[in-house]
């Protein structure tokens, strides 16, 4: 993996216009964009994702799939045409197989959501779960790798213990970053660049430390330089 695809910066904004003025402000800096589900719902969002693609831009496209087999199958298809990079679904087995099929032959990289971190014990009882929140995301984790998904999404508190897990092939994406001295906003559990990258992440998704940033291009900057710093 190239040293500027390990950050991928979160495009958590309303409409494509305050993205692309995003895109140009970070210009040659930044390589990697996720657009999650807020501006993917905006009449424009896709078609955003498609353009930077095209511009040669790496698009993480977080739709967090998950339906029927038949749907996520067509589904995964589409977005594999779209030029895409990683696709993000629930780490549920039928889910994963489906998009298996749907990618099958493409470039795009599949992302499996294990737990969603706004779940605790507590939720997943309510759910009709049987497993504490670490059991179902080891796991899922196992299940993603033996079905050969390409990668996780790991928040900061799961990293080592899924990379342990998995071992070093699949792709770990650590979200919820926070550089030293920075605002955490509302993540709870949060980590510096380097320590997320210690704990075995591949790629670091971080929004408001670089979006709401006086200056941008140089808080990206210092973090591509504390991930560089961390690979050694
Ligand atoms: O602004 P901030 O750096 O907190 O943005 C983090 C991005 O990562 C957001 O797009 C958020 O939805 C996403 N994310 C997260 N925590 C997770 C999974 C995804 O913050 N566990």
């Amino acid at each position: 993996m190239r040293m500027d695809d390990r950050l991928i910066v979160a495009l958590d904004v309303e409409d494509p216009a305050r993205a692309l003025a995003l895109v140009e402000r970070l210009g040659g800096r930044v390589n990697f964009y996720k657009i999650g589900l807020e501006l993917a719902s905006h009449p424009g969002g896709l078609a955003l994702a498609e353009s930077l693609a095209t511009q040669g831009k790496k698009i993480f496209l977080d739709l967090k799939l998950h339906d029927i087999a038949n749907t996520v199958e067509r589904a995964s298809a589409q977005v594999a045409r779209r030029g895409v990079t990683f696709l993000t679904i629930h780490a549920y087995p039928q889910t994963m197989r489906a998009a298996k099929r749907g990618a099958a032959g493409s470039a795009l990289k599949l992302i499996g959501v294990t737990v969603m971190t706004s779940y605790d014990d507590a939720d997943l009882a309510e759910a009709g779960y049987g497993l504490r929140v670490d059991e179902l995301v080891l796991r899922r984790a196992a299940q993603a790798k033996a079905l050969g998904i390409d990668g996780l999404v790991a928040s900061a508190q799961e990293l080592a213990d899924v990379r342990r897990a998995v071992g070093p092939e699949m792709i770990l994406i650590a979200p919820g970053i926070r550089p030293a001295g920075s605002a955490t906003g509302d993540q709870k559990r949060v980590a510096t660049p380097a320590a997320a990258m210690a704990a075995g992440a591949d790629c670091l998704v971080v929004g408001r430390p670089i979006t709401e940033a006086t200056d941008p291009c140089a808080a990206a900057e210092a973090i591509q330089g504390e991930i560089a710093a961390a690979r050694g």
